[in-house]
C-alpha cells in the first residue's frame, strides 16, 4: 500500500513502512514470558520467538548479504533461523527475547543505512517483499498465541440450552455475479511472485454468499449431525475426519453472542462438507477474487476491515459496511481467511521471486488457496489478489469460508 512516488519520497515511504511494520511486530512481544516465547502449542508451527528471529534473519540475508554485499552479521544464527535450517521441533531452544531484539535492531540499523545510500529502484520489489514477509510471520505469531489459548479438549458436545436459532435473514443473502471477463492476479510492484502475471478469466454467472458462513449457520450443521454423516464429506474429507475426530471448529465459542461471527478454524474438508450440506459449493479462487473486486476509486482504508489486530478477534460479519466489495460482499478482506476450491498453482508465465522456496515448491497439488486475510492480517498483505495456501487438513489458521452456487439457493 505504497503508491507510485518519486525517488526520495519512495525511500521515505519504504523507511516509514519498515518502521510501522516493526513497531507492531514488537508490540506482540511486550511483557511476554519465556514460556510463551519458546513453547510450541502445535508441532506444525514454530514458537513465536523463532518467527521473530527468522524475520531478522530474512531481512539480513536479502538486504544486507544479497543486496548490499555485506558479510553475514550473525553467522551463529543461520542454522537456527533459516527457513531450511532445523526441523520445527528443534526450534524451541531459543535465545532470550532481549538477545533476538538485539539481532533485529542491529540488522535494522544497517538496513536503514543502506537505504540512505543505495539506489532503491533496482531493489524496490525486494523491499516490498520483506515488509510482506514480516507481515505474514506476524500473523503466524498471532496464530500460535491463539493456539496456546485453545482449551485442550474443545470437543465437548454443544450445550443444548444454546440450540441454534434462525439466522437473521440478511446474513443468508446471496449475490449474483454476472458472467463476463475479469482480470485475476496482480502485476504491480507490490505483488508477490504467485500473483503474477495477471490474466483474463471468463466466468459464467454465479451466486455467492454476501457474508462468510456464521457460527449460527454452522451450528445447524453440527446439530444436524453433520460431523457424523458421510453424505456431506468427500472421501478424503471423511478419512481425515475419522483420524482427527473433531466435532466443531477449532476456535469455537459455544455461545449465542458469537452467532453472527464467522466460523473460524476449520479445515478445507469441513468447509467442503458444510457447503454440500447447504446445497452449495466452495468458490474457485477466480470466483472469489472477481466477487471481491474493489471499486477503483475506493481507497483501502484499513478501518474498513477487521484486520491488523485492531479489534483483536473476529467481529460480526455485517460490522464493516464500508468494506463492501464492488459487488456488495462483506468481509472479503479481514475477519477470517476464506478457503477456495482451487489448488495453489502458478499462473501462466509464473516466475519465482525472490527464491523458488517462496511459492513454487508449494505448487504440488496438495495445497488449497485461501483468500482475503483475517483479523490478524497486516495491511501490507490485504488485497483481493493476495494468495495464501495450506494443506486442506490445516485448521489452525484464522480461516472460515463462504459458499457459491450456480443458481440462487433459498435457505
Ligand atoms: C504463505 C503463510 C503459507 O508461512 O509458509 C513466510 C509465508 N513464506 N516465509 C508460510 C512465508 C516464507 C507462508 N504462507
Ligand atoms: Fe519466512
Amino acid at each position: 500500500m505504497i503508491s507510485n512516488l518519486n525517488k526520495s519520497s519512495l525511500k521515505e515511504a519504504i523507511n516509514l513502512a519498515f518502521l510501522e511494520c516493526r513497531t507492531k511486530t514488537l508490540a506482540l512481544f511486550e511483557g511476554m514470558d519465556r514460556q510463551t516465547f519458546c513453547c510450541q502449542p502445535h508441532p506444525d508451527f514454530s514458537p513465536v520467538g523463532w518467527h521473530l528471529g527468522h524475520i531478522a534473519y530474512t531481512e539480513s540475508l536479502w538486504l544486507l548479504e544479497r543486496s548490499a554485499g555485506l558479510p553475514c552479521l550473525f553467522p551463529q544464527y543461520r542454522q537456527l533461523f533459516a527457513a531450511d535450517g532445523l526441523p520445527k521441533v528443534k526450534r524451541v531452544q531459543l535465545p532470550d527475547l532481549e538477545e533476538i531484539r538485539y539481532y533485529l535492531d542491529t540488522v535494522r540499523v544497517k538496513v536503514l543505512d543502506s537505504l540512505k545510500v543505495a539506489d532503491v529502484e533496482p531493489n524496490e520489489r525486494l523491499w516490498r517483499f520483506l515488509i510482506q514477509h514480516e507481515s505474514q510471520h506476524c500473523e503466524i505469531i498471532s496464530m500460535v498465541l491463539e493456539l496456546a489459548k485453545v482449551p485442550q479438549s474443545n470437543n465437548k458436545l454443544l450445550r443444548a440450552d444454546r440450540a441454534s436459532q434462525a439466522s437473521p435473514d440478511h446474513l443468508e443473502e446471496m449475490i449474483q455475479i454476472p458472467g463476463g471477463e475479469f482480470e485475476q492476479g496482480n502485476n504491480s510492484i507490490d505483488a508477490l511472485d504467485n500473483e503474477s502475471p495477471a490474466y483474463k478469466v471468463y466466468l459464467d454467472t454465479y451466486w455467492i454468499d454476501r457474508y462468510p458462513v456464521t457460527c449460527r449457520q454452522y451450528r445447524a450443521f453440527i446439530e444436524a449431525g453433520g460431523y457424523q454423516d458421510d453424505r456431506w464429506w468427500s472421501k478424503a474429507g471423511w478419512n481425515w475426519l475419522q483420524t482427527e475426530q473433531v466435532k466443531q471448529p477449532l476456535y469455537w465459542h459455544d455461545d449465542p453472542t458469537w452467532g453472527n461471527h464467522p466460523v473460524c478454524g476449520v479445515s478445507w474438508y469441513e468447509a467442503e462438507a458444510y457447503s454440500r450440506f447447504v446445497g452449495k459449493r466452495l468458490p474457485t479462487e477466480a470466483e472469489w477474487e472477481k466477487a471481491a473486486s474493489q471499486n477503483v476509486e475506493a481507497k483501502t482504508v484499513i478501518e474498513n476491515y477487521n484486520c491488523d489486530r485492531l479489534v483483536g478477534k473476529t467481529t460480526t460479519v455485517d460490522a464493516y459496511p464500508g468494506g463492501q466489495s464492488a459487488y456488495g460482499l462483506y468481509d472479503t478482506l479481514g475477519n477470517v481467511w476464506e478457503w477456495t476450491a482451487s489448488w495453489f498453482a502458478g499462473y501462466q508465465g509464473f516466475q519465482s521471486y525472490p527464491y523458488i522456496g517462496y511459492s513454487q515448491v508449494y505448487f504440488d497439488q496438495k495445497h488449497r488457496v485461501l483468500k482475503g486475510g483475517s483479523w490478524a492480517t497486516r495491511p501490507w498483505v490485504l488485497r483481493p489478489s493476495f494468495r495464501n495456501w495450506y494443506y486442506p487438513s490445516v485448521r489452525q489458521v484464522f480461516t472460515g469460508f463462504r459458499c457459491v452456487a450456480d443458481h440462487k439457493i433459498d435457505s
